[in-house]
């Protein structure tokens, strides 16, 4: 499986070619591993719950997923993992809550980069120390994607656990790693992974980490991760979620004054930032309805405790990246 894709290779385009490829895959990976048992860090997106669900089928109890959750996923997203692979697959999890690990060390760190580091690094030791628990694993699956290949500039680089200590190195198991992401999403639905969890927008490894900007405090990555979650449901009943690319709130560290029930009510700022590009390199701003907007900002500050403004950041990328830190 260390070739590069060949240019005949046929695209997954439909349930049936996706059909096709998961039994091609399901010997493949029988072949591979036998009766050995294999490990993977099971973060929630897209490619990693289609390589379990792969792997799922394929060799059953024999897959040992971890998901570490750092206290920085988005809203349901640890409890849908949990109820898809556990209850609904029968799957073998490993449900390893960090969030206090995670969020002690980044207490009183503002530097994004030192933060990312922290992120980055915690994951690897998490993770590190639930695989010294368990016994006899032969593998490692990883949810390696063709572009992954092509890029291969880390930005995935703490997901993919690459940065495990020497000792720890297993041989590999990566099932989709010709496939360009919308065949991932092709396979997974034929898998039979809700579409929630398959047509989910990119998210960065480090999380709400880079949205609650600055140096993150419980308080104000609560309120983030609920204006978030109003933020999505409201782009699903809109229609706009398919539509754009990336779209999320991020919570700076400063409050203005507002007013609440003729009270003085200080809050922090809720920036929505929705974008649309082919390959994250270059992006440009989704119009939204400004009565969609207004409904937005009504829910969010009515809704969420601490916020008191919405604002909407008009900016493409360049002059602005797509994250804000
Ligand atoms: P920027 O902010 O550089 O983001 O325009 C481009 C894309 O990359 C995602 N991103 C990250 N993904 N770890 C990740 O896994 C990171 O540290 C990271 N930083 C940015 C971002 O969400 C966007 O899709």
């Amino acid at each position: 499986m260390n070739n590069v894709r060949p240019d005949t290779m046929e695209r997954i385009t439909t349930p049936q070619l996706a059909d096709e490829f998961i039994a091609e895959q399901v010997a493949e990976i029988k072949a591979q591993v036998g009766d050995k048992k294999v490990l993977l860090a099971l973060s929630g997106g897209v490619d990693s719950s289609v390589v379990a669900a792969l792997l799922i089928k394929a060799i059953g109890k024999q897959l040992v997923c971890v998901h570490v959750n750092h206290g920085l996923m988005r809203k349901g997203e640890s409890e849908q993992v949990i109820e898809v692979f556990r209850n609904q697959l029968d799957a073998n999890l490993i449900y390893v809550d960090a969030t206090d690990r995670f969020l002690d060390l980044l207490s009183g760190v503002a530097d994004p980069e030192k933060k990312r580091k922290i992120i980055g690094g915690e994951f690897i030791k998490v993770f590190d120390e639930e695989a010294r628990k368990l016994e006899g694993i032969s593998f490692l699956a990883q949810g390696t994607i063709y572009p992954d290949i092509l890029e291969s500039d880390g930005v995935k680089a703490h997901h993919n656990v690459g940065g495990l200590p020497e000792d720890m190195q297993f041989e590999l198991v990566e099932p989709v790693r010709l496939l360009y992401k919308d065949e991932v999403r092709v396979v997974g639905k034929a898998l039979g992974l809700p579409a929630s969890m398959v047509d989910r927008q990119p998210f960065p490894g480090p999380g709400l980490g880079v949205r609650c900007l600055g140096a993150i405090t419980r308080d104000r990555l609560h309120a983030l991760r609920e204006a978030d979650a109003i933020l999505r449901e409201e782009f699903d009943k809109n229609g706009l979620a398919t539509k754009v690319w990336q779209y999320f709130i991020a919570v700076p560290d400063f409050k203005s004054v507002g007013v609440k029930d003729d009270k003085r009510y200080e809050g922090w700022p809720a920036i929505i930032r929705a974008v649309n590009t082919k390959d994250a390199m270059t992006a440009t701003i989704e119009e939204i309805p400004y009565s969609v907007l207004h409904h937005i900002t009504d829910r969010i500050t009515n809704e969420v405790y601490g916020i008191n403004r919405v604002l909407l950041d008009l900016t493409p990328k360049p002059v602005g990246t797509i994250e804000w830190e």
